[in-house]
């Protein structure tokens, strides 16, 4: 239940004393609704059934694509699980397009644990998975089982997902073992940017291709529900897909997965024109521009006055308008 704060005057006058509490002490009202900012007070916008992993292993044997796109806050959680997303990803991409930090090498695993929260308020259906940040999982197997059940208990994730191919098979095993599912990530693996040379694109070479298929085949076998495979040739994308017994999701590496990622702020379009994008980025709206233009005219309007007009405000009777009026001098001069 929501509260308001009603702050009064102090020492109104003497026949409005009885309608006015003092300001020392501020009531509360309770009153039968939630703010507005509450994202409570939204209507219920989601009536699917929850998405398990038996849900995605349906959609794997029937040939259907995963739709997966990542979500960093209540907002863009709840609108990805409102339009469908069977999986919602709190990508540690977040460091960029949610904390605007170089890249994902500088998120702490409790930053990661606050946006997990703010994404599990929102999402009612899909199935939730964080990345393990950077230092949180590469040490030992036991020290990545321990940062993936803070996921799970602190974060309210259903899964974990964590960068890296057969070199991490202990690793995978150890958590999945635990219940909890994992997801692995191969192919172009940002938190290892430095490694690789850069954002470069994985498995062109015949050399490149053979490495992905053993990581593809290590991560499954160690334990991995879902293979990420980014950046990588559509074509060896496709064959590594068909040799697995578990769905792939692809970035930037074409339509042959068994199912698509992407970040919802670069697919949305919420950033401004110049901004470097990778080449598989589709942008599908305008939220920048949108969001823009609506900023620009709130601010037009609070500059003209325009805003806001009668509609937008709170009506007063007549009789009270009149009586406040009577003793507006006296309770000023007396403050
Ligand atoms: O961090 C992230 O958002 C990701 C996806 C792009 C796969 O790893």
């Amino acid at each position: 239940m929501a509260m308001k704060t009603l702050n009064c005057l102090r020492r109104p006058a003497l026949h409005l004393r009885s309608l006015i509490p003092p300001r020392q002490s501020p009531i509360k009202i309770c009153i039968a609704q939630y703010s507005s900012h509450s994202p409570m007070g939204s209507p219920a916008t989601n009536t699917r059934k929850k998405v398990t992993i038996q849900t995605i292993q349906n959609l794997y044997k029937k040939n259907e694509p995963i739709t997966v796109l990542t979500a960093s806050d209540f907002p863009s959680g709840h609108v990805a699980d409102t339009a469908g997303m069977e999986i919602v990803l709190v990508g540690d991409s977040l460091a960029m397009v949610a904390m605007g930090m170089e890249d994902t090498n500088e998120v702490t695993m409790d930053e990661m644990l606050l946006h997990c929260r703010s994404v599990n308020r929102a999402v009612k259906s899909a199935f939730t998975i964080a990345d393990l940040p950077m230092g949180s999982y590469e040490t030992t197997p036991e020290k990545a089982l321990e940062s993936a059940i803070r996921m799970v208990k602190e974060g309210g994730m259903k899964g974990i997902k964590l960068e890296g191919g057969a070199e991490m098979a202990p690793t995978i095993r150890k958590i999945s073992q635990a219940g909890i599912p994992v997801m692995a990530h191969i192919g172009l693996t940002p938190q290892r940017q430095h490694s690789l040379g850069g954002f470069r694109v994985q498995g062109k070479s015949a050399a490149g291709a053979v490495k992905l298929l053993r990581d593809a085949l290590a991560v499954q076998k160690a334990g991995a529900f879902i293979v990420i495979i980014e950046a990588v040739p559509p074509e060896i994308a496709e064959i590594v897909t068909r040799r697995l017994s578990v769905p792939t999701i692809g970035i930037g590496s074409g339509n042959g997965c068994s199912g698509q990622v992407l970040v919802q702020v670069d697919m949305l379009g919420n950033f401004p024109e110049g901004r470097f994008l990778p080449k598989f980025v589709k942008t599908y709206a305008d939220v920048w521009g949108e969001a823009r233009r609506g900023i620009e005219a709130y601010r037009e309007e609070v500059k003209s006055r325009a805003f806001p007009s009668v509609e937008y405000t709170y009506p007063v009777s007549k009789e009270v308008l009149e009586e406040f009026e009577k003793v507006v001098d006296e309770v000023a001069e007396k403050e």
